[in-house]
């Protein structure tokens, strides 16, 4: 089970990326199964966050789909000099501020305390990743697919807290969950 969730935000990216990528090289050839596939993965809008707060949110978001499917393709291929400037270009892009004075901001822009902390582990996860490839060995190839696999489960817990309220989604719960994994 440890097993499965660890590998299971990864796995899920890893098929997106392969679908895009045969769905784009199938472009033109008349391939007669490509409807089938679906044109591409999408977010759906948060339960709970009012539009001033997401709107602060998605403005630091829009590149981290690009530049993580080039992320994943350069640790498949072992291309260590792209993981490792991708994983930079991730956890140097601008992020949200947390405000100094958190009772001042008015409370439909409020950003979920869970959210700064899940942006800080992203972008400690992703300076880990960043320092194994530019240091690594052929035989320790596994640890930068584990270590991409932690930037993976990153995003999908900050998408999780995005989307679903959780009445208790203070800093240490969120830590203490993903440190239970
Ligand atoms: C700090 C929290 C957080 C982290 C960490 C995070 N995301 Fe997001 N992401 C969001 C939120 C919130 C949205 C939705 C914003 C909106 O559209 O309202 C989003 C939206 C997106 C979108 C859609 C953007 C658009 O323009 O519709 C992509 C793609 C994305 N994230 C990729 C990633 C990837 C890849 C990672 C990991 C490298 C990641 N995100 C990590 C919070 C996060």
């Amino acid at each position: 089970m440890k097993f499965l969730t660890r590998w299971i935000a990864p796995g899920m990216l890893l098929a997106f990326g392969l679908a895009a990528c045969q769905t784009s090289s199938g472009q033109g050839q008349g391939q007669s199964n490509k409807a089938a596939r679906p044109a591409s993965a999408k977010m759906p809008t948060s339960t709970y966050l009012p539009p001033a707060a997401r709107e602060k949110i998605r403005k630091t978001m829009r590149a981290h789909g690009d530049d993580m499917t080039v992320l994943m393709w350069s640790i498949i291929f072992l291309d260590t000099e792209g993981a490792s400037e991708f994983a930079r270009v991730i956890k140097d892009q601008p992020w949200l501020e947390r405000p100094a004075n958190p009772e001042a901001v008015p409370a439909d822009e409020r950003v979920p305390e869970a959210i700064y902390v899940l942006q800080e582990q992203l972008i400690q996860r992703a300076n880990v990743l960043a320092g194994l490839a530019d240091g690594l060995e052929k035989q320790r190839a596994a640890k930068l697919a584990e270590a991409f696999g932690q930037v993976a489960q990153t995003c999908v817990a900050c998408h999780a807290a995005y989307l679903y309220e959780s009445k208790d989604a203070s800093a240490k719960d969120v830590s203490d969950e993903l440190s239970a994994q």
